[in-house]
């Protein structure tokens, strides 16, 4: 396995396998990397001939009140594990690297998609991701590109972003990774006290109780169902709520009855962290 931190050298190796006619799946993260990224990339490296990681903490994607400089970074460890289950190079720039002195393009998703939600709690956060994530497909030029439906209105972002700009890779998203009491992985649950641990249980179980109530039980009003969902979240005293939204899957578009293709998304704070968490129905 190599590591990459350089474009051009990226470029140069790109161009080669593009020569040798290798099928390449990608692997957008900023590191940190837990199973939830390692499912991502075991499946990537399934149904390629080669993976590539890039591991970059995206400075664009973050307000300047968010965790930026406290995002955890542990390139060793990173490229440790990639190394041992299979990855084939690791692109990991620097900031200058990707974001030169004078640098000016951005690429933005307009509209509902990238206003509701994370967007309006994170304003310029998918202008950031789609931006980079462009800027990763142009470098990569992937066949395949592996998203989790963990952060499932980036997911839609860049769909729609590949689409609307015909760039030619196909996004597959991939099943959210949870531990064992169904906390969903997320590279900032280091940030979490045991405490606060304890108490962001409540997302992944109140999600997990409302689906159960709407397919065993019939439970279809989603007004009550979100009521229900927040009433249980509130019970937990360190849980601050940022949203709970229960919309169409494709268009994040909010459903009054709810059925099988619908999905239930929340948003809370856990003392200082964001935890993001959804299922679909
Ligand atoms: P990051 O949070 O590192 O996540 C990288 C990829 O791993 C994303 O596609 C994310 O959805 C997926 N992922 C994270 N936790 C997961 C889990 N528990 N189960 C399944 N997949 C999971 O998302 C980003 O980085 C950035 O925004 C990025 C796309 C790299 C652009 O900077």
């Amino acid at each position: 396995m190599k590591v990459i931190k350089k474009i051009k050298k990226m470029q140069r190796v790109i161009l080669e396998l593009c020569k040798k006619g290798k099928s390449i799946g990608f692997v957008p993260t900023m590191g940190a990397l837990h199973e939830g990224h390692l499912s991502l990339i075991r499946r990537a490296a399934r149904e390629n001939d080669i993976v590539i990681v890039s591991i970059f903490v995206n400075p664009t994607q973050f307000s300047p009140h968010e965790d930026f400089h406290k995002y955890p970074r542990n390139l060793k460890k990173d490229t440790g594990l990639c190394k041992k289950i299979g990855v084939d190079y690791v692109f990991a720039p620097a900031i200058e690297e990707m974001y030169p002195e004078g640098y000016a393009t951005y690429v933005n998703v307009e509209g509902y998609l990238t206003e509701t939600l994370e967007g309006e709690f994170r304003p310029g956060h998918f202008r950031g991701v789609a931006t980079i994530v462009a800027k990763l497909f142009n470098i990569i030029q992937p066949h395949r590109a592996y998203f989790g439906e963990k952060d499932f209105q980036q997911l839609l972002v860049v769909k729609k972003m590949v689409k609307d700009l015909n760039l030619p890779v196909k996004i597959i998203a991939c099943p959210t990774v949870r531990e064992p009491d169904g906390l969903a992985m997320s590279s900032r649950n280091v940030f979490l006290n045991s405490e606060e641990r304890k108490e962001a249980l409540v997302l992944s179980s109140s999600l997990k109780r409302a689906r159960h109530a709407v397919l065993n039980h019939g439970f279809a009003d989603a007004k009550k169902l979100s009521e229900s969902i927040r009433c249980a979240i509130q019970a937990s005293p360190g849980i601050k709520l940022d949203y709970i939204a229960i919309c169409n899957a494709r268009t994040l578009i909010p459903v009054r009855k709810v059925k099988k293709g619908c999905i239930i998304l929340v948003a809370a704070r856990a003392g200082k962290t964001r935890l993001i968490d959804n299922i679909k129905i």
